[in-house]
């Protein structure tokens, strides 16, 4: 079982629970509040895998490749790999398996970096695919979602992130490939889940439709806001037992 964490505090909270937190992209838009994860950088994913190291001390973390730092070749995504994992200390790095990207994982694998592959609906590529859409409308969607997490497996990832597809291809993908099947948006009989931390405790007023809202942390953090707001205003805060109230008569006895 698996969420998202994109700092040291939130790490710190879910590392005792989860198996495996995602330093995702998805903090360009969580965190950043960018449109879509394209403008996010290896820089970003770096900062962010770094505080998140700082609040884990047993779940696997796994940090994201970001867009235009691992497609143009296994050279590159084998630099890029290497900054994340020096860098940050994580375990682990997770590519999105576009065209091309198989033979890049065999290539990371080779050489020591463990891989996590992403098919399916994959954020990366909304602006070729028209958007965030789910899979498995029309048969080619279909195949292509079996297509990749088959070579996602022979390449050699330990695990597939199955996002967006419809229910029936991602049993299809669990029952295909060799390794761990972590769905989002997929099926119950994918071997793991995971869902973006945010979304799950309920910080925005909008989620996709695969997002079950476990808390109201947006709600709660209005009313906590507008009663210190409140109290400020008012002059209810700070009180006596917020102040350092140290008399000159205490301050004289120290000495
Ligand atoms: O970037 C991310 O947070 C992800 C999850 C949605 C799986 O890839």
């Amino acid at each position: 079982m698996g969420l998202t964490a994109y700092t040291a505090p939130m790490a710190a909270a879910l590392d005792p629970i989860v198996d495996l937190m995602l330093v995702g992209d998805t903090l360009g838009m969580v965190v950043h509040g960018l449109p879509t994860t394209i403008g996010v950088t290896l820089d970003m994913m770096i900062l962010h895998g770094r505080a998140v190291m700082r609040g884990s001390s047993r779940a696997l973390v796994v940090v994201d490749l970001p867009f235009g730092s691992y497609e143009r070749s296994p050279r590159q995504a084998h630099e890029s790999a290497v900054r994340v994992m020096q860098e940050t200390g994580c375990q682990a790095v997770k590519v999105e398996a576009s065209d091309g990207v198989p033979e890049t994982i065999e290539f990371l694998v080779q050489r020591g970096i463990p891989v996590v592959g992403h098919v399916g609906l994959r954020p990366q590529a909304a602006n070729v695919d028209g958007g965030f859409k789910a899979k498995g409308r029309i048969p080619a969607e279909r195949e292509n979602a079996l297509l990749e997490a088959r070579a996602v497996d022979q390449a050699g990832a330990f695990a597939i992130v199955v996002e967006g597809v419809a229910t029936d291809i991602a049993d299809e993908i669990t029952r295909a490939v060799s390794i761990p099947t972590i769905g989002i948006g997929a099926s119950p009989s994918c071997d793991g889940q995971i869902l973006v931390t945010d979304d799950m405790i309920g910080m925005f007023d909008w989620t996709p439709k695969f997002v079950r809202r476990y808390g109201a942390m947006r709600e709660l953090v209005t009313q906590a806001v507008q009663a210190y707001a409140r109290d400020v205003r008012s002059g209810a805060f700070p009180g006596s037992a917020e102040m350092y109230n140290f008399s000159a008569k205490a301050a004289a006895a120290e000495h």
